[in-house]
């Protein structure tokens, strides 16, 4: 059940605005899945050379090839799956040419990304052996572009044959015995646009076809992702679950935010924006709702059981090239402002856990609405990442329902809701609650009820907020952002939370 999100009339630019919140704790929903706190990671920029790899001769501090400062804060955050190793990337990409000796690897070109060479260093056995040594999941996407049915069919069983077949000779050769676990694997990516500008029609044929050949041991079988719309693209959706839906275990779809939404060429700046930019980036990202919601409904019409699983896996921010930066490498800075678009575009997340079961914000490092950044050997944390740690206790966490109305955030032409609300039961049996204010000018006191839940304990809590809508970390001033402790008070069956202009508070009712 979704939150009930209203949005009451304009008050008067003065003190802070008031909310009553009531969490449902008496109707508890869906298992917020953990997967919808997954990342993506590609070869693009410094998104896995440098950010990630740095190989096992680098002088910064590394495991294996990995960077021990980077592997250490994806730990922190409990990552449960990345998707590698794109994106448009895996549409040229070909898993052979990235196995055995690494000095024995073609060089390739990456076109899609800055034209740089690609040493294909990185490869299958770095990918899943990273994925191992943070903890999370893997989710290969295949090559539906310019690759083959058989060339994907080889890659699967190539990670997970557990026999003496030729391929899983050649990966014990490679230095891998056993098969590794892999969960899920993605048939194409962006099949409308650098996956090949399919038509629907088209796709959802060479998906059905493709997919037949995706064959895996019975106790490691992955489930099959469907490349799916760009978007609003609800064509896209209806032809690829008509004619397809039951070759699938998830659709996924793809909606990157930006502050002038209008326009690709000229999406707005990452930092030095205006206010106007700032509720206008807000506003765009709480359209995820609305794609969500829409998407979601033709999936009930082919598939009432929700057996199906959307899965958002690529979303976020994608602002202007940053100025003295190769604009093919995707590097923006991280603000306030990124760490609210995660914020609301979760809480979009948990109000659908019942359909959407995966999500992958782009991307994990120096790359879009990153996690984190690197200049050789120095490392930074975003906003972003604060927040997704802040939201840890929300993974497998059960839904609640929130009803509220919220009171309304103004500037120019366009309202947003001023308060957004997430409640969840976490596997800790405890609640925890995010509040949002969106209001860069006026505090927000927030008056939560929790109608089913007994107890008199005490309430913790941690706030993410800063003097400026731009306030970033550098590696200068790496913790000009950062959490810090929230105090709220808990009378009876209510909590009473008095948040700052443009915060992101998470509570827990110890
Ligand atoms: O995340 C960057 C790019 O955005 C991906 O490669 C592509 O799939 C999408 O268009």
């Amino acid at each position: 059940m979704a939150s009930l999100l209203g949005v009451t009339g304009a008050h008067a630019q003065s003190g802070p605005v008031s909310a009553s919140v009531t969490i449902r704790a008496d109707q508890p929903g869906a298992t917020i899945s953990r997967n919808i706190y997954g990342q993506f990671a590609e070869h693009l920029g410094a998104g896995i050379y440098e950010g990630i790899w740095v190989g096992e001769d680098s002088k910064i501090p590394n495991t294996r090839g990995y960077r021990n400062d980077v592997v250490d804060a994806l730990k922190k955050l409990k990552v449960p799956v990345v998707r590698w190793p794109g994106g448009c990337f895996a549409d040229e990409y070909h898993w052979r040419e990235g196995i055995g000796p690494r000095e024995q690897r073609p060089i390739k070109v990456n076109t899609h990304w800055g034209g740089v060479e690609e040493p294909n260093s990185f490869g299958t056995h770095e990918f899943l052996d990273f994925a191992e040594l943070i903890g999370a999941d893997p989710y290969v996407s295949g090559n539906a572009g310019s690759g083959t049915a058989q060339e994907m069919a080889d890659w699967v069983e190539y990670i997970t044959a557990d026999n003496n077949s030729s391929l899983a000779q050649l990966r014990r050769k490679n230095g891998r015995e056993k098969p590794w676990k892999l969960p899920f694997f993605g048939v194409g990516n962006e099949t409308w646009g650098c996956g090949g500008n399919m038509r629907a029609e088209y796709w959802a044929d060479l998906y059905r076809h493709m997919q037949t050949f995706v064959k895996a041991p019975r106790d490691n079988r992955p489930l099959k992702i469907a490349s799916g719309a760009n978007e609003a693209d609800y064509h896209w959706t209806e032809v690829m679950l008509a004619q397809a839906s039951k070759l699938m275990d998830a659709y996924s779809i793809h909606f990157y935010t930006r502050p002038r939404h209008e326009k690709w060429m000229d999406k707005g700046p990452g930092i030095g924006f205006p206010e106007s930019e700032w509720i206008s980036t807000l506003d765009h990202a709480l359209y995820m709702d609305e794609l969500v919601t829409k998407h979601s409904a033709i999936m009930d019409k082919h598939d009432p059981e929700k057996r199906v699983g959307l899965f958002v896996d690529e979303w976020g921010t994608w602002y202007d090239p940053t100025a003295g930066r190769e604009p093919g490498f995707l590097w923006q800075q991280n603000t306030l402002r990124d760490a609210h678009v995660a914020a609301l575009t979760l809480n979009v997340f948990h109000r659908h856990a019942d359909r959407v079961k995966m999500a992958n914000i782009a991307q994990m490092v120096n790359v879009l609405q990153a996690m984190i950044l690197t200049d050789k050997e120095k490392m930074v944390l975003t906003p972003t990442y604060h927040l997704f740690e802040m939201y840890i206790p929300f993974q497998d966490a059960t839904f609640l329902p929130a009803e509220f109305k919220a009171p309304e955030y103004r500037k120019g032409d366009l309202a947003v809701p001023a308060v957004d609300v997430s409640a969840a039961r976490g596997k800790d049996g405890k609640i925890h609650i995010a509040l949002v204010n969106t209001d860069p000018n006026r505090g927000a006191t927030i008056t939560t009820k929790i109608a089913g839940a007994t107890g008199k304990g005490g309430v913790t809590g941690r706030v993410l907020t800063a003097a400026t809508i731009d306030a970033h970390n550098t590696f200068d001033k790496p913790n000009a952002v950062q959490p810090a402790a929230f105090k709220a008070q808990r009378k009876g069956d209510e909590v009473i939370a008095n948040l700052p202009a443009k915060s992101v508070v998470v509570l827990t009712l110890e």
